[in-house]
């Protein structure tokens, strides 16, 4: 597929790498073991048994996290009000051509993800389900004003390729879109995003990295408004991710007008960065005896 390389990770699952970005999909480690342990269960479904829940998934690709989304939530017998923004509609074409990735979900998610991916809609007496596909920085201003969300998925490339969709600004149309208790759900720990969630009233917590022999110290990040929290897949950050915010790396990406390239973005947080006395990054790094 033009620009788009197929590549099995480590627990078998497939995904893709993307040229045009330079970068895979999901960790090597695992595309279905990145969407359970970093999306699927900070999320904890099970509070939805019977309830409605309503979900935003930013990036669907190839629709990892929603298909596991869809896999409980039938379990569960939730009734989902669900929208997926996604620029692209390749990659979720390509991986329902692909039998492996069939083989991972039950009959019926490949059912509504055929329906996505053919009428980008599927609606049943639980589901209603709609794929927009466009640039997520317009889209989601184009989602029904009466509707906020219980959880959103964050799942763009990181922040350094693709920082249109971690600006302060998009970050703060999320923020009008969520509910107080909701869940916005990122594998990011990156100061920059962290520090523009924080600065939009959010109450930051980190993803446990779920193997013990991993030297990650983050799987990444639950932001809700709501500070008690009762969730054994999170922690309260860290001292030194608290301090990771105060350094040059918290300097925000910037994209006021919600249309700015993703060099632009870079070049003036470069510069941002160029001229702030916030606390050099790798001093942060030494001190936290980081490589
Ligand atoms: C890391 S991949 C998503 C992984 C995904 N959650 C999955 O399960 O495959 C990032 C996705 O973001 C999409 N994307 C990039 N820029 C976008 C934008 N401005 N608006 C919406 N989607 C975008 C890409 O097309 C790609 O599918």
């Amino acid at each position: 597929m033009n620009n788009l390389l197929k590549v099995i990770t480590k627990d078998g699952s497939m995904s893709l790498r993307s040229e045009k970005f330079n970068e895979n999909f999901h960790s090597i480690v695992g595309a279905y073991h990145e969407t359970k342990n970093k999306f699927i269960n900070p999320s904890r479904l099970k509070r939805f048994q019977n309830k409605s829940i309503n979900v935003l998934d930013i990036c669907f690709g190839i629709g990892y996290n929603s298909a596991l989304l869809f896999e409980n939530l039938i379990i569960e017998l939730s009734t989902l009000n669900w929208y997926g923004l996604e620029i692209d509609k390749r990659p979720l074409n390509y991986a329902l051509t692909d039998k492996e990735f069939n083989k991972l979900w039950n009959p019926k998610v490949v059912e509504i993800l055929n329906c996505l991916n053919l009428r980008g809609l599927y609606k049943n007496k639980n589901f209603d389900c709609d794929l927009i596909i466009g640039d997520a920085r317009k889209e989601v201003l184009n989602l029904p004003k009466e509707i906020n969300f219980d959880l959103i998925f964050l799942d763009g490339f990181s922040p350094q390729k693709c920082p249109e969709i971690w600006s302060y600004e998009f970050l703060s149309k999320l923020k009008n879109k969520i509910k107080y208790e909701g869940y916005l759900i990122t594998y990011t720990s990156s100061a920059a995003v962290r520090k523009s969630l924080k600065d939009l009233g959010f109450n930051l917590f980190n993803i446990i990295p779920t193997n013990s022999k991993q030297t990650r110290w983050s799987n990444g990040t639950l932001a809700t408004f709501n500070k008690q929290q009762n969730n054994p897949h999170i922690t309260k950050l860290s001292g030194m991710e608290i301090e990771h915010l105060d350094t040059k790396a918290s300097i925000p990406y910037r994209d006021p007008t919600g249309e700015m390239s993703s060099k632009e973005i870079l070049e003036i947080r470069r510069k941002e960065q160029e001229f702030s006395n916030l606390l050099d990054t790798n001093l942060w790094r030494k001190k936290w005896e980081m490589a």
